[in-house]
């Protein structure tokens, strides 16, 4: 809920950098035959070499370093040496860092082609409606009018925002108050302030929005068996705007 100091800016935006680099390295290497742990494990392999450290292993008591969620998986998706990538599958990454005790967290969504223009368009709308969600990050905005902006563009292209899971602080901690939601009425929601730290992260459906969790207490799965993308970006709250603390120069 509160706003960093410089110094804690600084390190989460250390963090941040670093964890983009790791996501953007691991995308890069999906391919049809691998599995979802041996995606994991170059992961493990780069925070390693990074100095960082997962930050979703334990947490909650969560068993994964990272997180991947193929098809009507939405997020949360263990790692697992009993799951392959293949062709036409949507791969959603979510890579979270600790390092000096701050946080960056961010994932994106890539196809394995061949895949139809579809759910092309699924994937360019999720990573579109964090751009437009981010769009509305400055001093004083509220968490409303984050979430009708995600919201009332996905629902343009008939496509629908998973409700029970949102976006969140990020600080010392990987979910901070207050949640950012991917729905919303501007105007309404929390305030946020110059030099707040929040993760926002759109889960869209390309079907209806209902989820459900897998036997496995982790595992979150689209309820009509719909694929599903996800985008997250970890983002600086500014007087006059934001900066997208995990990006790569
Ligand atoms: N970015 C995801 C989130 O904020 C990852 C959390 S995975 C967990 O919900 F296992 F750590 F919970
Ligand atoms: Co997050």
């Amino acid at each position: 809920m509160g706003t960093k100091r410089p110094d804690e800016i600084e390190k989460i935006r250390s963090a941040c950098r670093i964890c983009k680099k790791i996501l953007i390295e691991i995308s890069g290497l999906l391919k049809d035959g691998l599995t979802t742990f041996d995606i994991s494990e170059f992961a493990e392999s780069l925070m390693e070499k990074e100095g960082v450290k997962s930050a979703f292993l334990n947490y909650r008591g969560y068993p994964g370093i990272i997180c991947i969620s193929i098809n009507e998986e939405v997020v949360h998706g263990i790692p697992s040496k009993n799951k392959y990538i293949k062709k036409g599958d949507l791969v959603s990454i979510d890579v979270g860092v600790v390092k000096d005790g701050y946080i960056g967290d961010c994932a994106l969504t890539k196809a394995i082609s061949p895949v139809s223009a579809e759910l092309r368009k699924l994937i360019d709308v999720t990573e579109e409606s964090l751009r437009r969600g981010i769009s509305k990050v400055k001093d004083g905005c509220r968490t409303g009018d984050i979430g009708w902006e995600i919201q009332t563009f996905v629902e343009k292209h008939n496509f629908s925002v998973v409700r029970d899971f949102a976006g969140h602080g990020v600080g010392k901690s990987l979910h901070e108050e207050p949640d950012i939601p991917n729905f919303g009425t501007p105007n309404t929601g929390f305030r946020l302030k110059e030099n707040m730290v929040i993760a926002i992260e759109p889960m869209i459906n390309l079907g209806g929005s209902e989820v459900k969790i897998l036997s496995d207490g982790w595992t979150v799965i689209t309820a009509d068996g719909l694929p599903s993308a996800h985008f997250e970006d970890t983002v600086l709250v500014k007087k006059d705007g934001f900066e997208i603390l995990t990006s790569v120069d």
